[in-house]
Formats: C-alpha cells, structure tokens, sequence
C-alpha cells in the first residue's frame, strides 16, 4: 500500500498535515519523531513529513529523528522545526530569527520555484502563515533557496537531486490558502502516490485485517447509539458476520424515543445481532443520593461495566472487544503530547477490557471522525444517524444538575425534545455541533394566567465546534430562542423559566458536568 509518514515533533497542527494528505487520497499515518531506523524501514514510506514543533534545533536535547530518514530514497518534507532539522542535520546553519515570524506573511518565489512550487510559481507572491522563532541562516550544501519572506531569507528550500525539502511556513493550516493544494502535490507529483485511497479501500483493506486478527473468535461489541460504536459495528458484521454480538445498555439516561430509535435502526435496518439490556432501574438506584458530577460518572462507568460483564457472560466464550476508539484518541496517547490534565473523566467503559481479559479490536484506529462518517455512508448506515450530534456516554446524568431523580429526568427529556424538535426545524440541527436542555433545580417565581408560579429553571445550551476541544456558544436567532422558551414553559409541567447559556469553550466545559 501507499502510504506517507508524518513524524511528530510536537506540533500543534501535525493532525492537520494528516488530514490534509489524506483528502488528497493518498494514505498516511503520524508516528513519534524519534521512531526507530528499523520501523520506518518496515514502514515503507512513499514519502516522509517531518512536522513542526516546540523545540528549538540550537538546544542541545531537541528531538531529531533517525538519520536513515535521509537515506532511504524517498522524498522528504520538513515543515518549520522539520525544516529547521534537516539543515541542522545536513550541514547548514539555524539562528534565531531577528524578529519572530508569526501569522501572515508573502512569500517570494525565486526563480522558477523549483519542482515543490512549479504548479503555483507563476503568482510571485503567496500568502503563507507563519509562526516560526529560528530560522535558516544558510542552507546545507546542495540546497537551493527556493522561496523567501521579508524576515525569513531562505523560506523554501529544497535539494532536488535527493529529494529534500523544507517549509518555514505551515501548509497545512487554512491560512495558507495554497497549502492543501501544495501537500497533494508532494504526496502525488512528488512522492508518486496514486490518490487511490477511498473508504471503498479502506473497507476491503480492514475487512481483511479483521479476518486476520479475529480467526474464529467471537467479537463483543458495546453500542452506544453514537457513530463511532455504530459504524465500528457495522463494519465488523460485515468482516465476520455471526461471530459478532452487539450489546446495547439502556441505562435510563437517554433522550426522548432514543432507546427506541437506536434499537429499531441498529436491529430492524442494519440488521444487527443485538442484545438488548434494560438497566433504567439499575442506573437510577445507583445514582440515588449523588450529586457530585465525577462521582456520578464514576458510578455511571462503573455501573455500565458490571451490567455489560453480566450479559458478556451469559453470551458463552467471547475472545474480543470491539471498541470505536479514533485517531485523535490514538495521537493524544502518543508519548510526544504527554498526559494532559483531566478536566472530566471521558472513558465510558474505562478499565473493561483489562477485566475482562480480552483483545482489542479498533478498526477505526486510524481514521478521523469525518472519516468515520464517510465510511458510515460507505457502509449503508442511514444519514439521519450518520449526522447526529455527539452525546455524552453519562447522558443526561451530566445535564440534569445535582441529583439525578426519575421527575427530573422526565422534565429534561421533555424540555430537550422541544430544543430538539425547533432545532430541526429551522434547519440549525447539522449547523451546529450540538444543541440541548440542561435542567437547573433552581426555582424561581413567574405568573402563568392570573396564577403564581414558583418553578424550576431550563438552561438552552447549542454550541459550534469543530472537534468539542474548544467551542463558541451559538447566536441562535431570537425567534428560535423564543419559540423554544415559549414552548417549554408552555408544554413542561414544573418549568416556569428558560436562559441561554452564553459561555464559550474555554472558558465554559460543553456539558454542564
Ligand atoms: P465538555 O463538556 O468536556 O465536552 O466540553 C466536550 C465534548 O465531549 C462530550 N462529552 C463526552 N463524551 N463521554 C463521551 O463520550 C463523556 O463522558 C463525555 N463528556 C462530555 C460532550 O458532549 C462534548 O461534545
């Protein structure tokens, strides 16, 4: 197979130089910068990208990857401190810059641009982004400056006969417009790669990979009603068929009508083998009494694994877990990013398959989540649940504040029903990363006809995000906002006040807990 490899050096942005190659079709993986001579050898890369990073090439313990990298044949890219790597490595010289270089910059060909910039060389000048502390004084021997900005003098270079070239700005980041444009050119014309890499491929190929690990193995697999759990299911029915069981947990926490709909596309449409678990009771007695928000998720994950063990058992021998672990998950535990402070516990079934004693399968390891839902319309897997907003594993636990009681749980669900419900209507529901009601056990004084009311509060919270790290609130239109607030107070017994959540993340988390 074709495929690119991307070492990491720390950068902000190398998940981006992934994406940006594969919508070019043309695999790649990210692996640590200092991976091994013998494992890039096994690799086999087309190509190779080394990214940028934090560090500084002129402090003595910088990270540098393993020489072979240039001897291997094959092109190779260095963006900023890859750059900066090749020409420390290969002879040239690095100093800090006189004036950092950060955001926006115009880049000046020189000459014909050479092979890298031949498709985009006939502007002169290219709008680049930049954000860079070091810079290269003089390149190494057998390099040609093929490119510069006013504080960067030598901003491409590249040594043509070996195939070596260095970027001091970000392609990958859309304020580089030209720079998608210029990363499908190296993974392409450059490296030689065909594009021929589809979610069709990618089928076949993990069908294969599944067969190969799973034997004749049997595969258990938790649903959560979500499009990561979904289509990692449905793709491993398709590899081994029967081998597969599905184990749905209603754990009593889930939107209006969700257990239904989940159980009648997941069984009735994808034809799923599904075991369907009733745990409504078993989640609220638990929960009864809690009103800290971790120890409610603890509770919740704790709960979820002794039930899914319960029903594991009954089902005979099972060797494999199937889990829709993503990418990101995958890059986020490399040992380059290091363990980033833990705001919320995420891990829904955290610790399962230690306990259980079984073997990972994660046949999504390696896509992004637009990848995922290509792959689910790839699969046959409905639209409607294709687009669906991300719901937290602890549900509505996390948007019902303080104690978790049946009452309040109906009020929510039947308050986050008209938001879901309005939302859909005015055609924001794809819009916006996601919309919801967030009950607050405050009561407050109203008037409805010519009586007093004293009554709980709803708190509307929809949010854009690209990926839920960070998130703005929405600006919803006014008539949107009033006609939810409106139906809410109207249509919700024991709701006499509805606001809107105005916080953006950071500083505000998305759920309330
Ligand atoms: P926060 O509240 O941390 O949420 O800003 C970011 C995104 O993650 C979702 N979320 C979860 N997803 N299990 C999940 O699978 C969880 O425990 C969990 N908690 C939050 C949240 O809905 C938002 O999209």
């Amino acid at each position: 197979m074709e495929r690119i490899l991307i070492l990491d050096f720390g950068s902000q942005y190398t998940q981006l130089i992934a994406r940006r190659i594969r919508e070019a079709h043309v695999y790649c993986e990210i692996h640590p910068g200092t991976m091994p001579a013998d494992e890039i050898q096994r690799f086999a890369p087309k190509g190779i990208v080394l990214s940028g990073g934090p560090a500084s090439v002129l402090e003595p313990d910088a990270p540098r990857p393993d020489p072979i990298v240039f001897s291997l044949g094959v092109p190779v890219l260095g963006i900023c401190y890859g750059m900066q790597l090749i020409t420390a490595m290969l002879g040239g010289t690095v100093g800090p810059a006189h004036a950092r270089e950060y955001g926006r910059a115009q880049l000046e060909v020189v000459g014909d641009g050479g092979r890298l910039l031949a498709p985009f060389a006939a502007q002169r000048r290219l709008d680049v982004w930049m954000s860079h502390g070091d810079r290269i004084e003089r390149p190494p021997a057998g390099f040609t400056t093929l490119a510069r900005t006013e504080n960067a003098p030598h901003a491409v270079i590249a040594d043509e006969t070996r195939g070596i070239y260095g970027l001091q700005f970000h392609p990958e980041v859309v304020h580089t417009p030209w720079g998608a444009a210029l990363l499908t050119h190296f993974a392409r014309a450059i490296c030689g790669c065909g594009g021929t890499w589809t979610m069709a491929s990618f089928v076949e190929e993990a069908t294969r990979r599944i067969r190969a690990q799973v034997g004749a193995g049997r595969v258990i697999c938790a649903l959560s009603g979500g499009v990561d759990s979904t289509v990692t299911a449905v793709l491993l029915h398709r590899a081994i068929g029967e081998q597969l069981v599905c184990v749905f947990v209603d754990n009593g926490l889930l939107r209006l009508g969700e257990a239904e709909e989940v159980r009648r596309t997941l069984k009735e449409e994808l034809g799923l083998p599904l075991v369907f678990v009733d745990a409504k009771a078993r989640f609220l007695r638990a929960l009864s009494g809690i009103t800290d928000p971790e120890q409610k998720r603890k509770t919740i994950g704790r709960v979820f694994v002794e039930v899914f063990e319960e029903e594991a058992a009954k089902l005979g021998r099972v060797d494999f877990l199937a889990q829709g672990t993503l990418y990101p998950d995958v890059i986020e535990s490399m040992p380059v990013k290091g363990k980033s402070h833990t705001i919320k516990s995420h891990h829904n079934v955290g610790g399962l398959p230690e306990r259980m004693r079984l073997k990972l399968v994660e046949p999504l390891r390696e896509l992004f989540k637009d990848e995922v839902r290509e792959l689910g319309r790839e699969l046959g897997i409905p639209e409607s649940f294709i687009a669906r907003q991300p719901f937290p594993g602890p549900g509505l636990a996390v948007r019902c504040v303080g104690e978790i009681t049946e009452e309040k749980l109906a009020v929510l669900r039947a308050a986050d029903a008209v938001v879901q419900e309005e939302i859909r209507a005015a055609g924001l529901d794809t819009r916006l990363w996601q919309a919801f009601a967030v009950l607050l056990p405050v009561k407050s004084v109203g008037v409805m006809g010519d009586r007093r009311t004293y009554a709980w509060c709803i708190a509307v919270r929809a949010v854009e995000s690209q990926d839920g790290m960070t998130a703005d609130f929405a600006k919803l239109p006014y008539d949107v906002l009033a006609r939810i607030a409106t139906r809410i107070v109207n249509e919700v017994p024991k709701v006499n006040r509805v606001v809107y959540d105005i916080t953006s993340k950071p500083p505000g988390t998305i759920e309330w807990e």
